[in-house]
């Protein structure tokens, strides 16, 4: 079921992005436009640089030295890299979860509250509400209801892993960015984590890198294919999966490489 968009705008707009760590070309002039309430899946072999643009999106790899980038990257309009962004704003606005689940060693509670107590939210009130919410929204609050004091790290992993998007859901980003978030799960837990997806959808931005082609087909609805750096097509999913323009997005979807 489709969920209109509510931008007129795309969400997420990238342009001619570079990014070299140090001699080493990573990002080719990548471009992209990423439409809020869609999921849109990076795809492509090994090494070709979906982690990296991911980190692009919500300036992570600002923290790896030696790393150059030009280019454009907005959110609503707005250019992330320019001069007096809020990259801690930022990174509230753009969550992301990643392929191992991270919950911090600490209870369940501690671990959905911890971005708002960074905030500065202290009343308990609001941090109970906002631990249900979350909770909710990630599909755990029936298994965890009974457990908020117990440790995150004693949950199972899938567990541990829609806490990590609880853990989002509770400073309310706009942009959730996923990279490979199955990758550690078994088939149940990852279809429990799809189904969470669909779900979430309604209400935010979702990019996924996956090297799953079932799943990138399935729940996504854009697709970016990347080759050596380089976005070699972002098409629509149904259109990429079933009638290719680039003879390597063709080649990679079917198992040729990668
Ligand atoms: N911190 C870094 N320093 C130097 N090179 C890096 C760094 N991180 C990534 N690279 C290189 O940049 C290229 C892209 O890496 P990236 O991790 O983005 O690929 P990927 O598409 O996510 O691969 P995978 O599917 O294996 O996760 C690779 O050649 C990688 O070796
Ligand atoms: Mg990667």
């Amino acid at each position: 079921m489709e969920h209109p968009a509510t931008h007129a705008i795309p969400r997420l707009q990238v342009r001619n992005l570079n990014l070299h760590y140090g001699h080493f070309h990573a990002l080719i002039n990548v471009g992209m436009d990423v439409e809020d309430r869609r999921i849109t899946a990076l795809i492509g072999p090994s090494g070709c640089g979906k982690s990296t643009l991911l980190r692009s999106l919500n300036r992570m790899n600002d923290l790896i030295p030696g790393v150059r980038i030009t280019g454009e990257v907005r959110i609503d309009g707005v250019d992330i890299y320019a001069p007096g962004t809020d990259v801690c704003a930022l990174r509230a606005r753009t969550g992301m979860v990643f392929q191992r689940p991270n919950p911090f060693p600490l209870s369940v509670y501690d671990n959905v509250v911890f971005g708002l107590r960074v905030a500065g939210v202290r009343g308990k009130e609001t941090l109970d509400a906002a631990v249900e919410r979350s909770l909710r929204a990630a599909w755990l609050w029936d298994n965890l209801k009974d457990n908020l004091y117990g440790s995150a790290l004693a949950l199972p992993l899938d567990q541990q892993q829609r806490l990590c998007v609880a853990r989002l859901m509770a400073i309310e980003p706009e942009v959730i960015l996923m990279d490979e978030p199955c990758s550690a799960l078994d088939p149940i837990a990852t279809a429990k984590i799809e189904e969470l997806m669909l779900e979430l959808k309604k209400q935010y931005t979702i990019i996924i890198v996956t090297h799953n082609m079932q799943q990138a087909a399935r729940m996504s609805d854009h697709a970016g294919c990347m080759l050596l750096g380089e976005m070699i097509e972002f098409d629509g999913t149904q259109r990429m999966f079933t009638n290719p323009r680039d003879e390597r997005t063709q080649d990679y979807i079917s198992g040729r490489y990668g």
